[in-house]
C-alpha cells in the first residue's frame, strides 16, 4: 500500500510525466494515458488512499492528488495537440503536390494504317466528285449474293466461306465482299451515281501470314448513261497513280464475276515494288451485268454502270511491304506507329 505524502505524488506525477513525454503518437499517448490515470495507476492507488486518512488530513491530500491529476492532465491535453500538428503537417508534406513539376510526355497513339488508306483511297475518289457510302456487316443473304446474280448453287455461298447466321432460315451472314453496297446504293441513291465504299468484310479463313478472316475491301460502282470500259479503265488508272505513283500503270485480264459482265482482273504496276517494278494483281472489276441493275430497278437500256473492289490489307502489303497479316491484326502501335500517323 503507498504511502501518500507530497514525496510519493511528486514521484508518481514525474513518472506520468516522463511517460506522457515518451509518446511518439497520438495513438502512443492515448495508451500512455491509460496507464498513468487509470485505474491500476500509481495515482489512483494514491487517490484511493485518502479515505484511509484521518478526516482532517483529507482535504489537503486530496488537493495534493488532484493538483498532481490537473498537471497530468494538462500535459496530455498539450501532448495531444502537438502530436496532431505533427502529424498534420506530415501528411500535407506527404501528400503535397509540386505545381511547378514538368508533367512527362504521355506516349501517344497511331492511327491504323488500315484505317489511314482507306481515308487516303476515300479522299481520291471524294476527289473526283464521288461519294463515300456504306452498308451493314451483318448483310442480307439476298444483296450479298441474289441481288448480284449469283446462281443458288454457286459455291461462293457455301459454308465454307460464307459465316452464315443462326438460325440459317433467316438468311442473314456476315458480308463476303463490299459488292452488296452496290445493291443498296443503287436503290437508295438517285442517278447518276458514283459511290464508293470502304468497309469490314469476313471469310471462314484461318488467320495466316497472308489470310485473316476479318479484312477491308473498298468497292467502287459508277451508274451513268452511256458509262463504258473506257471510264473504268480512266478511273481505275487514276487512282493506280495516286496509290503507287506517276508511273504506276493497269492492267485488266478477262475474269468472271456473276455481278460483271465483261469482268476483268485488275493488275497494277508498281513501280516501287520491293525487288523492283511489277505487275501486282490489285482486285476485280467490270461492267455492271444488266441482271444486277435491273434486281435494282434499274433500266440496262437507259444506264450502264462499272464497278470494281479489292483488298485494302492487300494493298497495304505490296505497297508498303508488310509480309505478315498477323502485324495488321495484332493492334501493337509499334507497327502504326512506323505508318507516321501520330494521333
Ligand atoms: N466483290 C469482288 C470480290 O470480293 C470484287 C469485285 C468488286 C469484282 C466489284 C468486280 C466488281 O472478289
Amino acid at each position: 500500500m503507498p504511502e501518500l505524502n507530497p514525496t510519493t505524488v511528486q514521484a508518481a506525477l514525474d513518472a506520468a510525466l516522463e511517460q506522457v513525454a515518451a509518446a511518439q503518437t497520438a495513438a502512443e499517448l492515448r495508451a500512455a494515458k491509460a496507464q498513468v490515470v487509470g485505474e491500476a495507476s500509481e495515482i489512483s492507488k494514491l487517490n484511493a488512499e485518502i479515505k484511509n486518512l484521518p478526516g482532517d488530513k483529507k482535504a489537503e491530500a486530496g488537493k495534493l492528488v488532484g493538483g498532481a491529476r490537473g498537471q497530468l492532465n494538462a500535459a496530455f491535453e498539450a501532448k495531444l495537440a502537438d502530436l496532431g500538428k505533427i502529424e498534420r503537417d506530415q501528411k500535407l508534406a506527404e501528400e503535397a503536390l509540386d505545381m511547378t513539376a514538368v508533367a512527362g510526355t504521355l506516349p501517344r497513339g497511331a492511327r491504323h494504317p488500315l484505317s489511314l488508306l482507306m481515308d487516303q483511297i476515300g479522299d481520291v475518289f471524294v476527289g473526283m466528285g464521288w461519294e463515300i457510302a456504306d452498308g451493314p456487316e451483318l448483310e442480307n443473304e439476298w444483296f450479298n449474293f441474289d441481288a448480284l446474280n449469283f446462281h443458288p448453287d454457286h459455291p461462293a455461298r457455301a459454308m465454307q466461306d460464307t459465316f452464315f447466321v443462326a438460325p440459317v432460315e433467316n438468311h442473314l451472314l456476315l458480308r463476303t465482299h463490299t459488292s452488296p453496297v452496290q445493291v443498296r446504293s443503287m436503290l437508295e441513291r438517285e442517278l447518276p451515281l458514283y459511290v464508293l465504299c470502304p468497309g469490314r468484310v469476313f471469310r471462314t479463313d484461318e488467320l495466316d501470314a497472308t489470310h485473316t478472316p476479318v479484312f477491308h475491301q473498298v468497292e467502287g460502282l459508277a451508274v451513268d448513261k452511256g458509262l463504258t470500259m473506257a471510264d473504268l479503265r480512266g478511273t481505275l488508272e487514276h487512282f493506280a497513280r495516286v496509290m503507287f505513283g506517276p508511273e504506276a500503270k493497269i492492267r485488266l485480264r478477262p475474269s468472271f464475276f456473276p455481278f460483271t459482265e465483261p469482268s476483268a482482273e485488275l493488275d497494277v504496276w508498281h513501280p516501287g515494288a520491293k525487288g523492283g517494278p511489277r505487275w501486282v494483281e490489285w482486285g476485280g472489276c467490270g461492267m455492271v451485268n444488266p441482271n444486277v441493275l435491273l434486281a435494282a430497278g434499274i433500266d440496262p437500256e437507259q444506264y450502264s454502270g462499272f464497278a470494281f473492289g479489292m483488298g485494302i490489307e492487300r494493298t497495304l502489303m505490296f505497297r508498303n511491304g508488310v509480309t505478315d497479316m498477323h502485324d495488321m491484326v495484332e493492334a501493337d502501335v509499334r507497327f502504326s506507329k512506323q505508318f507516321g500517323s501520330v494521333i
